[in-house]
């Protein structure tokens, strides 16, 4: 059994797209362990995207994801890094698949909805982050 972290990104939220994307994961046999809205702070994202600390889009990423109300979410289930990432489809929004959250929804390269971790060792560190209270 593995677990990652999922962020249902500000435009998710505001889209109305929360339940269609939770289904998604959910169809695949991914299982709600921790669910929560919070509105991050610059502090919280920073450290969430603290390995792009530097790169041209930072700012405008850490404007973005402070910009509105995120859902922070727990899956677990077997593979679950890497179905969840399949599941988002591809970061870019013009390369994401039919069939993906990205490739159904996503049409900016900013906002792109959904954000899961890419390795069990990110997992680990990001629900430090965003479940401190359970780790
Ligand atoms: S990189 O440079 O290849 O490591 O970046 P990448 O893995 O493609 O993306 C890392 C996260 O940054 C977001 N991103 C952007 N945000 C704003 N503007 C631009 N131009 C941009 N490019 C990438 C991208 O959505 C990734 O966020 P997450 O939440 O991890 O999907």
């Amino acid at each position: 059994m593995e677990r990652t972290l999922v962020l249902i990104k500000p435009d998710g939220v505001r889209r109305n797209l929360i339940g269609d994307i939770i289904k998604r994961y959910e169809m695949k046999g991914l299982r709600v362990a921790s669910i929560k809205s919070v509105y991050p702070t610059a502090e919280m994202a920073k450290e969430h995207y603290k390995e792009h600390i530097g790169k041209d889009f930072f700012e405008k990423l850490i404007r973005f994801l402070t910009s509105g109300m995120v859902i922070a979410i727990i899956l677990e289930g077997q593979n679950a890094v890497k179905c969840a990432r399949i599941i988002n489809g591809s970061t870019k929004y013009q390369d994401a698949l039919p069939g993906s959250i990205r490739g159904d929804y996503a049409f900016d390269e900013t906002e792109n909805i959904v954000h899961a971790s890419d390795s069990t060792e990110s997992a680990e560190r990001e629900i430090k982050i965003w479940f401190p209270e359970i780790c």
